[in-house]
């Protein structure tokens, strides 16, 4: 029990060294996400992928994580999952949380537009 403790203290502190500081920003580059999901999660390549920016942190972390194990794996999901596979939990929150306040530059456009119909 108190080996354990002491363990996770351990992983705790490792953890927070490495992903304390961690800027999703640069992880969301750095991952190649945008090669994808374009700047800010703002311009995918195909409009079959899903532009990132503004939602939300704990959405976007979840369907990371679902793409990345496989469970969600139908429409495109197959085109992330390889290139996910190597990208930690930590990374995944870091990166949601930055995706979550950055900015959609061309999203009004096609709203306004959306919403004439
Ligand atoms: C090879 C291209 C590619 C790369 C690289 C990629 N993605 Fe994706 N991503 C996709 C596609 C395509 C989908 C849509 C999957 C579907 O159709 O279900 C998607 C879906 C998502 C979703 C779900 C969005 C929603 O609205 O449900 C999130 C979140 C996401 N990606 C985050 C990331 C993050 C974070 C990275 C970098 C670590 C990343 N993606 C890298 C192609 C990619």
């Amino acid at each position: 029990m108190n080996r354990w403790s002491k363990v996770m203290l351990c992983v705790l502190g490792l953890t927070w060294q490495t992903y304390g500081w961690a800027d999703g920003a640069k992880l969301y580059t750095a991952k190649l996400c945008h090669t994808c999901h374009g700047a800010n999660g703002a311009k995918p390549i195909m409009p079959l992928y899903p532009k990132l920016c503004g939602q939300s942190a704990e959405y976007l972390k979840q369907q990371s994580l679902l793409i990345k194990s496989g469970k969600r794996n139908s429409g495109m999901s197959a085109a992330m999952m390889a290139m996910v596979s190597a990208v930690t939990e930590a990374e995944f929150d870091q990166i949601a949380k930055f995706l979550e306040g950055a900015p959609c530059s061309d999203s009004a456009p096609e709203a306004s537009k959306a919403k004439k119909k």
